[in-house]
């Protein structure tokens, strides 16, 4: 048998009033990454024929974001059903199976959209296969109705749902597949007599009942089905999210010292025999090598890690912040958009930004890059094997060459050429006894004036 085609149509014009934010709800992120996006990873490999995404006027930030995937506008926010019937356009003459999701369903795998897929297919062919799921609280979800052979009678929505349909607690997820011919038929029948005046897509499984046709259940974990409507549930989303990534981490060969203060982003990469102390956040774009070390409390964000380095504690890494093998970046060390070579040590209190720090350079405590004169950006480039003493200032631009020597204190505004020293603070001058004579002298008056107070 050939393979049936498929397509998507993924609903997301609905304004997401529950969360109460300017954000169109589906661009809210989870894992660093806007729910609607985690979506559309999702139909990735399962390698469909097309996918339409549905959005409302004006939602160009959305359209930018799922690029280059066709959107549809569905012109009023009139129901579910409203919004599949505005893909229909989109779909043209498309014939094959059309696959409904929801974009503010973000935990969904692909293996379970396979599952819905392969439902459809098996005989005797149901016209339509429902994802459905039991959740710990079944709260406002519309509640799938069961015929006695199991098989499905109805969808009906929480607001609509008479008691004994409330106590059931099979969940409709959202996730539809059917024949897109049917579905748009069916479709055409339904009204909007119901508490909402909208459109309900659930709507078409008693429209298919009606005229006799099959439809099936099939059912997922409820982890993966957690529809986000308020910002609690963003939570949610997020935390189940973040317990997948560390799981991930830790099969991968990492070791967490305390995972569930570890934040991850959905692309974060973390090799072999790497370990993660406490506290640890990743932003978008980071890659840890093997056997590197992340001590607790440090942000790390587009940064890429050598094997064997060492970052933090309390270390922040910026984007373009690339760490050689075996590096040192230590506590309270800011780097930017800069190349820390294999082997440099920049273990204390120091911003290095718009710069190289040559292989096995050591970088003193409190060593700046001044990378910024209010105007433009300029960049530091510090050689091999070359010694930064503490509390220098590097003015940028300026280049310091291999095995240069840099002393304490220093502030550079001209370049230093290889092996040699340089020094910008005044000479140290001492004067024998000064100190000794100096506290005599202010004791001898603080004596006095106590005198000439208790004379008065
Ligand atoms: C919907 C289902 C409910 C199911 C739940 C699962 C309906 C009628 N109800 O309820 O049975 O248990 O999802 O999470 O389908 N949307 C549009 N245009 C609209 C309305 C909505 O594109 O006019 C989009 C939204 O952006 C959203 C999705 O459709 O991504 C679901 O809409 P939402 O309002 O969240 O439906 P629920 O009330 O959660
Ligand atoms: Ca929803």
């Amino acid at each position: 048998m050939t393979q049936r085609k498929t397509a998507a149509v993924i609903l997301a014009a609905g304004k997401g009033t529950r969360m109460k934010s300017r954000l169109p709800k589906v661009m809210h992120p989870v894992a660093g990454r806007p729910m609607i996006l985690h979506v559309l990873a999702t139909l990735r490999p399962l390698k469909l024929d097309r996918a339409v995404v549905v959005l409302g006027p004006g939602m160009d930030a959305v359209a930018a974001a799922v690029a280059p995937h066709p959107v549809a506008i569905q012109a009023k926010q009139r129901g579910t059903g409203d919004a599949v019937m505005a893909a229909r356009q989109a779909l043209g003459r498309f014939t094959g199976d059309a696959l409904v999701i929801y974009g503010d369903t973000p935990l969904l795998s692909p293996a379970t959209l396979r599952r819905v897929l392969a439902a459809r297919r098996r005989l005797p062919r149901p016209a339509i296969v429902v994802l459905g799921f039991e959740p710990a609280d079944p709260a406002a979800y519309g509640r799938l109705v069961l015929a006695r052979d199991g098989s499905l009678d109805a969808i009906v929505e929480y607001r609509d749902a008479s008691r004994p349909e409330r106590a059931i607690g099979l969940c409709n997820s959202g996730v539809m597949a059917a024949d897109a011919r049917l579905l748009f038929e069916l479709l055409g029948e339904i009204d909007n007599r119901n508490a909402k005046r909208e459109y309900y897509l659930t709507d078409i499984v008693a429209r298919a009942r009606a005229r006799n046709l099959r439809c099936a259940v099939v059912r997922a974990p409820a982890d993966e089905l957690l529809g986000v409507n308020s910002r609690a549930e963003l939570a949610l989303a997020e935390a189940a999210v973040q317990a997948r990534l560390r799981k991930a981490a830790l099969e991968g060969g990492a070791t967490l010292l305390d995972p569930s203060s570890v934040y991850f982003t959905h692309d974060t990469e973390i090799g072999r025999d790497v370990t993660i102390g406490p506290g640890v956040v990743f932003g978008p774009g980071v890659r840890v090598g093997e056997g590197a070390e992340i001590r607790a409390f440090c942000h790390i964000e587009g940064a890429v890690i050598g094997p064997g380095a060492v970052v933090g504690p309390f270390a922040r890494l910026r984007p373009g912040a690339v760490i050689g093998a075996g590096a040192h970046i230590g506590n309270y060390v800011e780097i930017k958009q800069a190349t820390i070579e294999p082997g440099a040590k920049v273990n204390h209190l120091s911003y290095i930004g718009d710069a190289r720090v040559g292989a096995d350079t050591n970088i003193g405590a409190g060593t700046i890059t001044c990378n910024y004169d209010g105007f433009l950006k300029s960049r530091t480039d510090i050689g091999r094997g070359a010694f930064i003493g503490s509390n220098t200032a590097l003015v940028a631009p300026v280049t310091i060459g291999d095995g240069a020597i840099i002393g304490a204190g220093s502030v550079i505004t001209r370049d230093v050429a290889a092996d040699s020293l340089a020094v910008t603070r005044a000479e140290q001058r001492e004067a024998k006894g000064w100190a000794a004579r100096y506290r005599r002298r202010k004791l001898a008056q603080k004596a006095a004036r106590k005198t000439a107070k208790g004379q008065d």
